[in-house]
């Protein structure tokens, strides 16, 4: 969604500024702009990609010593050069990441002290606010005695999140920002101060960040950082070292980021897995220091997430069910938040999320505590997020950044972290005995090679891509823990080719779908060699008996094999309880290939964001 960067320096900020931008491009957006101090506030906005506004400040020759820049994903207001930030009020600009749910009344209220608004963004209340504030225009407040009280005195008016960053021609020596909620670090270089929404932004000058708590108001100048908390009381944050590295964001032989991650798959679980790369028992130490008590003290897991994240979850209900023996339940974090559950104190509570700052799964993690869960969990990608901090218990999957919207390293990855979670708690509930603990880890162990030999299946899959890329609908089966695997494989054809594509378990098949089913239908179905297995060869039956084209993901030994209207791939030997591993891969790899022929752009699909921070 919504990126920020800002830097006050010794030097011209401009190409900073505008790499910054050009690096959080894959977060989404559809408008961009950028303000600098230079003998007065000045600003260039453009709608569309970064380089529209790296054209507009060529254009008008902006440069300065402190800047701020911003890319909007469209909430309030549509996508157009008026409603892309920064937002100025006078002399004063402002960018933000967030939502400000009571900016009607805020706009309401600062239009009737005479403020015009040329937006209809939440953002341009703040900027107002600031300025009403240094005027002490507000509530018979005093005026503000610099630009870091009146953005304090702003804040405390705000409801809903916000990442914040404001310079002024006023005071050209200072770039303030402040955070609630949305995501915000300090960059701590030689020579200056930056800011960013997202670390991967501040690589190019910095690895020493400094992360902003919820409340935080910083002053930046070119050499100190002066912070207050949320009481107003002066406070001082750790400076930490990225364990990112600016290549692991660039996308260097690949042509897109999302066919870098598929690749890079063996590696980012191999990563994951290194933990247990030479051990003979698994440690439940690896989920956190308190992890042994909790796994032995818990009846039954509870999983939350959005999207592919879900997914994993919903594969992951399988395996606990089955290994460890232990209730699971999935929801969808959007639906949980609202929902009146019944809270068990007994529950382990898991909250999946890649990025770790998904607003819905926050939310719901802080509804599951509110709601008296005391065990909790997150499977998560970023070490600093704001849900990792969260949780007492954390497992920091080892994908590395993923870049490309559609999830993909960081499902695998998720997916065996929920494994090991699985082994742990079947451990802890006396169901895993030494012979099958050995021979799961093993299996773990050897995932990075079986996913190496579904990625050589490349070629086969690329020739289907050609049968979908003029479809408008295509059908995903799967049946067990594949069925979670037919819904990720139907989101990641619809959401970067933009086919309609929907899932089912194979079973419900006749209970509606199958009135969809003739000669125009593509039927993908993933089938594994497991004890499902016959089944789905009826289901498969129903589907060519209405003239249905199928293209099954067959595995060795699974003898279903090609004719008129039946197109079959076969998938390396059946993985027994981590198949959906390997089996989602494959799909990974045919949607990426039906994406290049419609041309769409596989990377950053329309009205999509990498982390949802908004609700
Ligand atoms: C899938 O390709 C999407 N990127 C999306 O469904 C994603 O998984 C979802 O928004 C959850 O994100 P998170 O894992 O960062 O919480």
């Amino acid at each position: 969604m919504c990126g920020i960067v800002g830097a006050i320096g010794a030097t011209d900020c401009t190409p900073f500024l505008l790499q910054g931008l050009r690096t959080l491009e894959y977060r989404g957006y559809d408008s961009a702009g950028l303000a600098v101090l230079d003998n007065g506030l000045q600003r260039a906005r453009a709608k569309g990609r970064v380089a529209e506004l790296e054209a507009r400040v060529a254009e008008q020759q902006l440069q300065g010593q402190v800047g701020i820049a911003h890319t909007r994903w469209a909430t309030h207001g549509v996508p157009a050069e008026h409603n892309a930030h920064p937002h100025v009020s006078a002399g004063l600009a402002v960018v933000h990441n967030g939502i400000i749910e009571n900016y009607e009344a805020l706009r309401e209220k600062l239009q009737a002290l005479g403020y015009a608004f040329t937006s209809d963004t939440d953002t341009e209340t703040i900027a107002h606010l600031i300025h009403a504030c240094l005027n002490g225009e507000l509530d018979g407040e005093a005026p503000s005695a610099d630009l870091f009280s009146a953005v304090q005195c702003a804040v405390a008016y705000l409801q809903g999140a916000y990442a914040l960053a404001v310079i002024s021609e006023d005071e050209t020596d200072t770039l303030i920002v402040a955070r609630q909620g949305s995501p915000l670090m300090l960059g701590v270089a030689e020579d200056g101060h930056y800011a960013a929404s997202d670390a991967s932004a501040l690589l190019s000058v910095t690895k020493r960040m400094m992360y902003l708590e919820n409340g935080d108001v910083a002053r930046l100048t070119r050499d100190a950082i002066y912070l207050k908390d949320v009481s107003g009381q002066p406070v001082e944050r750790d400076i930490v070292t990225s364990s990112l590295s600016a290549n692991a964001v660039e996308l260097g032989e690949f042509s897109h980021y999302m066919q870098k991650e598929i690749f890079e798959q063996p590696q980012a679980l191999g990563n994951t897995l290194e933990m247990i790369s030479g051990a003979g028992k698994l440690e439940p130490g690896i989920f956190g220091a308190e992890a042994a008590e909790v796994f032995q003290q818990v009846d039954s897991v509870l999983i939350i997430a959005c999207g592919t994240s879900s997914y994993a979850g919903m594969t992951a209900r399988y395996w606990v069910e089955q290994v460890a023996g232990l209730p699971c339940n999935v929801e969808i974090a959007s639906e949980y938040r609202y929902r009146v559950s019944v809270a068990n104190p007994r529950q382990l509570v898991v909250v999946i999320s890649q990025s770790g700052e998904t607003a819905d799964t926050f939310a719901a993690l802080e509804h599951a505590k509110a709601q008296g869960h005391t065990h909790t969990l997150a499977i998560c990608n970023v070490p600093e997020s704001a849900i990792v901090r969260e949780t007492a218990l954390r497992f920091i999957t080892r994908a590395g950044p993923e870049i490309g919207v559609a999830s993909t390293k960081a499902f695998t990855t998720q997916l065996s972290a929920l494994f090991l979670l699985t082994l742990l708690l079947a451990k802890a509930h006396q169901r895993l005995d030494e012979a099958d603990e050995k021979a799961y880890l093993d299996e773990l162990r050897h995932l990075p090679v079986a996913v190496k030999n579904v990625l050589a299946l490349e070629p086969s899959i690329k020739a289907w891509s050609r049968h979908f890329a003029n479809k408008h609908h295509a059908l995903f089966l799967g049946r067990g823990r594949h069925y979670p695997i037919a819904l990720e494989g139907a989101l990641k054809l619809k959401e970067i080719s933009y086919i309609h594509a929907e899932a089912y378990p194979a079973g419900e098949l006749k209970h509606g779908p199958l009135a969809l089913v003739d000669a125009e239908m593509p039927v993908v179905v993933v089938a594994p060699n497991d004890e499902l297995l016959e089944k789905l060869k009826a289901n498969m039956q129903e589907v060519s008996a209405r003239g249905g084209q199928l293209y099954v993901f067959a595995d060795g030994g699974s003898q279903v094999t090609s004719s008129e209207g039946v197109n079959v791939l076969q998938m390396p030997e059946h993985y027994g309880l981590l198949s959906p591993v390997l089996h989602v891969v494959a799909l990974q790899l045919l949607s990426y290939h039906v994406a290049l022929v419609k041309g769409t752009d596989v990377d950053k699909p329309r009205n999509l964001a990498k982390s949802v921070t908004v609700e």
